[in-house]
């Protein structure tokens, strides 16, 4: 993994010598780079999981590469609309579709919808009859594997995500004539980060999901394999070869005879172009540990305290010393509020900055910047090389009642 463009590290040094809170920095012309990439083939559609990263900016950049976009909620499909983005290029996913919030989507002009309970079919079918239009409707599967791994989208454990294949068997897909059933949707691993495994789960899948359209007469022509494909949060981890990935993707799509194969791509389409940057406050040695007190923690980088893996740091500025590990804290009052314990110079001290990378999915929005009245934290993008704010470090007095 590189650590930080020059673009990137003299935007942030920049920034730090100015303000003494913390701030997260998106390269959109890393990001652009990358997507251009995703996109040039033609083996699977690409759909962009807003839930990664909702910034206007950055669903413009996936909105120019040619993405289409897979929204959970009524708040993410209106910052969609609001770029700019069609309806008809819109999907969504998601456990907790309640009547209502059906209603809305389709008056929205959204008609392809992932559908995750029975209840759902039935409230797709009856919105779409009052609002007299026909839906897309994929349902999602989730399958058990006799290895029973774990996982934060669930692996082998019961989630709420989809149902499975004995339970679908209720569904009589023709009493729901407004619903074009036309596949089946399946994503229980994240951050996968080994093209074999993917490739290896993904053939697994296929015999399953063909038994269980063939038992609801439901002809595959799409299989949504949701998103999953990981980035390394380790400075040594492996990343993942996209052509071996598109590989694999081709051989599944032929294997499940499929017309179209899709992808709702988070981490992978946006985590590489975040990092978020940290004043240090403080360095203390308590029971033989090197602790490093940080302006910033959990309550702008959640994800650490509650999948167990940490962003990887950097210190800002050069140094020649040699590295120590050190555990690095944030101001909340939890123990919870530690993002992790790195090998960092040994000449660290309070006026030094750190920066944590491949926070660009799964970062600001995944945070808790309410606990203990912090400032929220500034956020900026680099475009065609200038850096812009999009959000000013808001104080508590902004968001307290
Ligand atoms: C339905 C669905 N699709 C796609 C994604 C994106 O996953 P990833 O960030 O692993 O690409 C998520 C993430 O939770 C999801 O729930």
């Amino acid at each position: 993994m590189t650590f930080l463009s020059t673009p990137v590290k003299n935007a942030i040094t920049e920034l730090s010598t100015k303000f003494d809170t913390p701030f997260f920095v998106y390269d959109l012309d890393t990001l652009n780079t990358h997507l251009a990439r995703l996109v040039a083939q033609t083996e699977v559609k690409l759909w962009y999981a807003v839930k990664a990263n909702p910034l206007s900016s950055v669903i413009q950049r996936l909105d120019n590469a040619g993405f289409n976009f897979d929204v959970a909620s009524k708040g993410e499909l209106e910052q969609v609309l609001a770029q700019g983005v069609n309806s008809e290029r819109v999907l969504n996913t998601g456990p907790a579709k309640s009547p209502k919030q059906i209603k809305h989507f389709i008056e929205r002009g959204v008609r392809i919808f992932v559908a995750e309970s029975l209840n759902q079919v039935r409230w797709l079918n009856e919105q779409a009859n009052l609002q007299n239009c026909q839906l897309q409707v994929l349902l999602r599967v989730q399958l058990r594997w006799p290895d029973g791994e774990k996982n934060p989208l669930g692996g082998d454990s019961l989630t709420p995500f989809g149902l499975g294949c004995d339970e679908w068997q209720a569904l009589n897909t023709s009493n729901y004539p407004a619903l074009s059933f036309d596949g089946l949707h399946i994503f229980q691993w994240g951050n996968m980060l080994s093209s074999d495994k993917l490739a290896q789960l993904w053939s697994q899948m296929v015999a399953p999901l063909q038994q269980l359209a063939s038992d609801l007469a439901i002809h595959l022509k799409v299989l949504d394999l949701g998103g999953g494909l990981g980035i390394p949060y380790a400075l040594d981890a492996p990343t993942l070869s996209w052509d071996a990935l598109i590989a694999a993707l081709a051989k599944i799509k032929r294997d499940a005879g499929v017309k179209e194969l899709w992808m709702e791509l988070g981490r992978y389409a946006v985590g590489e172009c975040g990092h978020y940057a940290t004043p240090v406050v403080e360095r203390k040695l308590n029971y033989s540990q090197q602790q490093v007190i940080m302006s910033g923690g959990i309550n702008h980088l959640l994800r650490p305290a509650v999948t167990n893996q940490d962003f990887p740091a950097r210190l800002l500025r050069d140094s020649n010393a040699a590295n120590q590990a050190m555990s690095l804290y944030g101001p909340l009052c939890t123990a919870l509020d530690c993002l992790g314990e790195h090998q960092l110079p040994n000449d660290l001290n309070e006026h030094d900055w750190l920066v944590f990378s491949q926070c660009g999915a799964y970062g600001f929005t995944e945070s808790m910047p309410y606990f203990l009245c912090h400032e929220l934290a500034r956020e900026y993008v680099i475009q065609n090389g200038v850096l812009t704010c999009v959000r000013q470090a808001e104080d508590a007095s902004y968001y307290l009642r």
